[in-house]
């Protein structure tokens, strides 16, 4: 991590402006899952102990104005409860009013913004809506890892104004995820599963330069499974993307990479909760009938690579674990990651629900709080939020 943080910067008696990810899942105006707003109170609780003043702004969902539904209020609410001091919710991120509010505060205050994303120019990267923003403080901190791939006003424009570092959650992601491309511990073995090829291919072509080992679960097996000739039924399968599957499957195969496709799935003819199931051959699944999640002799294959790795990369789910008959494969493999002794990473989104639900958060090295942000980093790409910060 070669990136200044708010350990390098003066931050007493100063306003500090610092990009937060609260984008949390809602439902009907409550949090579902508030891992994002604990994963930045590390940061938050060192500047109010250094006597900053603490201006937070994040986004959540995306409005194309004001919508009452997406205000910040909740997440203020809740912020309070885990941080133990007052957080003032203020009704806008830019203008006289809440230039008049930051103005007012003092050294340990905690004000939280009004979503960014009512305002179209956030989205847009306005020079005038940043300058706007930068007004607010005196320093900037960016501890929003899962929007860093975003070049928005909030994320660059305004890094570009103020003093800019990376605020600790920053750092931990870009630590532990750096980890894995520069110098994992070997072997590496990357689990991907998840819907679509699609969404992976930067990502599988980025990790077969660097793992030993590759275990493809998930919808996406079944496209490649296609493409080695097997029989797949009525199982997911992206039409356009088999020849891509093929030429991934040789690059594997020239570069001396394990790639473990499942050899048994768990197929039903239709994805329910209710529908009758078969444990098949994952390359002879019969007609009318889909896999939607890896089999016995599959979990017990994968397990074996991931007992023995130095570092594990997981992201992506191995079947429709939201329903009961198709959890099996995911939980086997949360299990096996977390009885491994490797380094364990757990990529973003639906792989890093599927751990905490399955109650083997504490027992990973880092989960992610990116989605597509971390796809993005696993990709190679350099992230226009990280990029913009100031070099050690
Ligand atoms: C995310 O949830 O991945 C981030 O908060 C970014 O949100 P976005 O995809 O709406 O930009």
């Amino acid at each position: 991590m070669n990136k200044k943080t708010v350990r390098d910067i003066e931050v007493a008696g100063r306003r500090v402006f610092v990009r937060v990810d609260f984008n949390v899942p809602l439902d009907q105006g409550r949090i579902t899952d508030d891992h994002r707003i604990t994963a930045a109170l590390p940061t938050i609780a060192y500047l109010c102990d250094h006597d900053a003043a603490v201006i937070l702004a994040s986004h959540l969902g995306r409005p194309k104005g004001p919508e009452p539904s997406l205000r910040m209020d909740p997440i203020a609410r809740r912020l309070q409860e885990l941080l133990r001091r007052p957080v003032r919710k203020l009704d806008d991120c830019v203008g006289p009013e809440v230039e008049a509010a930051v103005g007012a505060m003092r050294r340990g205050d905690v004000v939280l913004l009004e979503n960014l994303r009512f305002h179209p120019e956030e989205e847009a990267n306005d020079p005038s809506f940043a300058r706007g923003l930068a007004r607010l403080a005196e320093v900037y901190v960016n501890d929003a890892f899962g929007t860093a791939h975003r070049a928005h006003a909030s994320t660059v424009g305004v890094a570009k104004l103020l003093p800019a570092v990376a605020g600790l959650l920053m750092e931990r992601e870009l630590t532990f995820l750096g980890k894995v491309l520069e110098a994992p511990t070997r072997p590496l073995v990357a689990i991907l599963g998840g819907k679509k090829v699609e969404d992976k291919i930067g990502v599988i072509r980025n990790l077969l330069r660097l793992a030993q080992t590759m275990l493809i679960g998930g919808g996406m097996c079944y496209t490649f499974l296609r493409a080695a000739g097997g029989k797949i039924g009525a199982s997911l399968c992206e039409a356009d993307k088999l020849d891509l599957a093929g030429e991934l499957m040789a690059d594997a195969q020239r570069r001396g990479v394990r790639l473990l496709l499942p050899v048994d799935v768990v197929a039903a003819q239709r994805p329910s909760a209710d529908a009758a199931v078969r444990t098949v051959d994952a390359r002879a699944i019969p007609d009318g009938w889909m896999g939607l999640d890896i089999g016995p002799r599959t979990e017990a294959a994968f397990a074996a690579p991931i007992a023995a790795a130095g570092t594990v990369l997981w992201n992506g789910p191995m079947g429709v674990f939201e329903l009961a008959p198709f959890a099996h494969g995911t939980q086997a493999v949360a299990r096996a990651v977390a009885e491994s002794p490797a380094e364990s990473i757990v990529g973003g989104g639906d792989t890093a629900s599927a751990v905490e639900q399955l109650g083997y958060a504490d027992k990973m090295t880092h989960i992610s709080t990116g989605g597509g942000a971390t796809l993005e980093f696993m990709e190679g790409k350099v992230l226009p939020g990280v990029a913009v910060l100031m070099d050690r």
